[in-house]
């Protein structure tokens, strides 16, 4: 793969078909969240070799709630799998964990996994992995104008408006990809990606690879990004 020129500082990923990639194969729901996760490490793993400093996947929506008790428990047992692995990817690579989304509903166990992942790789740099979890764009701004108002803040800036976002650590998406074909942002960060540029590769999550997350990494090079001005 040839060496890019006009790298993105933010990707922000919708992982989408995983059901459909399990369906197609006669494998209940869960196989393709399991294989989902094998995408994430492969993905992450690819931002470290382009050298994207931060990879945001949406891992949890608040509508996923209206999902089969049998499908969110299976999502809650890889992710949990996942976040307590020994080897991870996040420890042997110097790779921050970070979380946007309100962790409250999740299972105790789950949660203090997480929170303990974030902790011990909080001075990392070299890239940082956000998981949205029960995040919501509507949400995330609601829960920004909520906490102006019980401080009585009036007249607040764009600026003091993002400072208030979960995402307030984190810079705005460069890039947002959905994987699978749909054409839809389904309430992932709606504030945050004003300027971002969209791509919707159409292949379902479970088979997305380094190569064509280099495909999206050549179109964004020609992409004029313009900002509302004029070049
Ligand atoms: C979308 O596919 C995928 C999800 C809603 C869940 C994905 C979650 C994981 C892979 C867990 C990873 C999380 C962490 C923190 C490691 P879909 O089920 O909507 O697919 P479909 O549209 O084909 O039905």
């Amino acid at each position: 793969m040839k060496k890019l020129q006009k790298i993105p500082y933010h990707i922000a990923i919708i992982m989408d078909g995983n059901g459909r990639w399990a369906t197609k194969r006669g494998l209940p729901r869960n196989y393709g969240h399991k294989e989902g996760i094998n995408a994430i490490e492969r993905i992450v793993l690819a931002c470290l070799n382009f050298d994207i400093k931060y990879c945001s996947f949406f891992a949890f929506s608040t509508e996923n709630w209206k999902r089969s008790s049998d499908e969110i428990n299976g999502i809650f047992d890889l992710i949990r799998e996942y976040l307590l692995k020994e080897d991870n990817i996040f420890l042997k690579n110097q790779i921050k964990v970070e979380s946007i989304g309100v962790l409250e509903p999740f299972p105790k166990d789950l949660v203090e996994a997480l929170v303990d992942l974030k902790e011990k790789t909080k001075n990392f740099n070299k890239l940082t992995v956000v998981f949205a979890l029960n995040y919501g764009g509507r949400d995330d701004i609601v829960r920004a104008v909520n906490k102006f108002l019980n401080e009585n803040k009036k007249d607040i800036t764009e600026k003091e408006f993002l400072l208030a976002l979960d995402t307030k650590d984190i810079p705005e998406p460069d890039i947002v990809l959905r994987t699978s074909g749909e054409m839809r942002i389904s309430n992932f960060m709606l504030y945050q990606m004003a300027y971002s540029e969209l791509f919707f590769p159409k292949i379902y999550w479970p088979d997305f690879n380094e190569k064509h997350l280099y495909k999206i990494l050549k179109k964004y090079q020609k992409r004029n990004r313009r900002f509302g001005g004029i070049k």
